[in-house]
């Protein structure tokens, strides 16, 4: 029936709301044996791309399969995928475990499956109470417990820290890891990255619907783009001197500095002491994670491709994802001067403060 792989693959995805493109020629693929986060702001089309992959929502075109198939052909889709969509459809008079143990029935588990799944996610002790006096974090458990019913190959969880206290969100953390160690295949959207960011190791960055980048977070880590900030006695001089040291990326900079990336204080300050030129300060600045999350997903990029860049599918193709791109980032590089000003000189574009796990309802 299906190639057991455990993949997810979306291709060319498209979903149209009369006038609303919720999702546009999206593409990327999700690995067994990690956790992928699929982050985006607000409205970013999250929820519609993994109602799509759900069988809930129809595409307007395109693909989104698990297993090499469309949910509708999984034959019994709970013991390939288990989803968290949202967090409120329980019967409120039913007990968790009565809860439990219709959906076991209904995708033929054992009842004894359902106590089981209560202990996997820490409601033991609440297995007689009603669904409807439980708190919302206590509700993401049990919509948690519920997709583990089949024990499925695959997680699709939507925002799942929502509502969850801090140590529910490092249980969280400690579960869905060791799911994907087991070799399973974890998908969990959210619109902070600072809240998956301890969690995830790969990444599907969307914005306006549309693919910003995919692959490990770790190489959008190392594209981080850090440089020093020099005063010397003769700013000109010293960018002469950078220069034929072979340190091109030197800029001044309107506070008659200069900017200077891809090399270390000391190689600077060998250089100056050279070339005989005082220097009288040098700053490291680094762009963190969050700022390059920001700038991949900012209104000034929505709907569009980036200033001198292809458009958005050409290079996060599914089948063809991370190794094709050991520097995801440079696709989007622009000259240093404008990513000096991206980076640090629109302090009025900074990101949203860390909000941690759960810190925002959607
Ligand atoms: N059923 C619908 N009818 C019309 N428009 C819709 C529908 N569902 C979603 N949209 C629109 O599609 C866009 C993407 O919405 P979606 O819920 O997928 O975003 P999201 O990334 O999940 O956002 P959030 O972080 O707020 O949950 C939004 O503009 C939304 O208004
Ligand atoms: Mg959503």
């Amino acid at each position: 029936m299906h190639d057991g792989s455990g993949r997810i693959a979306v291709q060319n995805l498209t979903k149209q709301f009369g006038a609303v493109t919720a999702v546009q020629n999206l593409s990327f693929t999700v690995e067994p044996g990690s956790v992928t986060g699929f982050l985006g702001p607000n409205g970013a089309g999250k929820t519609t791309t993994l109602r799509m992959l759900l069988g809930l929502v129809r595409p307007t075109a395109g693909t989104a399969t698990i297993n090499g198939r469309q949910h509708h052909e999984l034959g019994n889709p709970a013991r390939v995928v288990g989803s968290v969509l949202d967090n409120g459809s329980f019967h409120p008079k039913r007990s968790a475990r009565d809860h439990l143990r219709v959906y076991a029935a209904a995708i033929g588990v054992p009842d004894q499956r359902a106590d089981e799944v209560l202990g996997l996610v820490g409601l033991s002790p609440a297995g007689h109470r009603k669904a409807g006096g439980f708190s919302l974090g206590m509700r993401q458990r049990l919509a948690l417990a519920t997709a583990l019913l089949g024990d499925p190959q695959v997680l699709v969880l939507d925002e799942p820290a929502n509502g969850l206290d801090p140590e529910g969100i490092a249980w969280l953390r400690t579960f869905l890891r060791s799911f994907a160690a087991q070799g399973r295949t974890v998908l969990v959207s959210s619109h902070l990255l600072s809240e998956v960011e301890q969690t995830i190791d790969q990444v599907v960055i969307v914005s306006a619907g549309m693919t910003r980048y995919f692959g490990p977070l770790e190489n959008l880590r190392q594209s981080q783009r850090s440089r020093v900030l020099v005063q010397p006695a003769d700013a000109s001089g010293l960018a002469t001197a950078l220069r034929e040291a072979g340190i091109t990326d030197v800029e001044p900079t309107a506070d008659g500095r200069v900017a200077v990336a891809g090399t270390t204080v000391q190689q600077i300050g060998d250089v100056a002491a050279k070339a005989g030129i005082a220097v009288y300060g040098m700053e490291e600045q680094k762009a963190d994670l969050e700022q390059l999350f920001f700038q991949l997903t900012s209104g000034q990029y929505a709907g569009a491709p980036l200033p001198g860049q292809p458009a958005q599918g050409n290079w996060a193709q599914p089948g063809a994802p991370q190794a094709a791109q050991p520097n995801p980032y440079a696709q989007y590089q622009q000259t240093p001067q404008q990513t000096y000003q991206q980076n640090y000189q629109q302090p009025g574009q900074q990101p949203q403060p860390n909000q941690g796990w759960g810190g925002q309802q959607q």
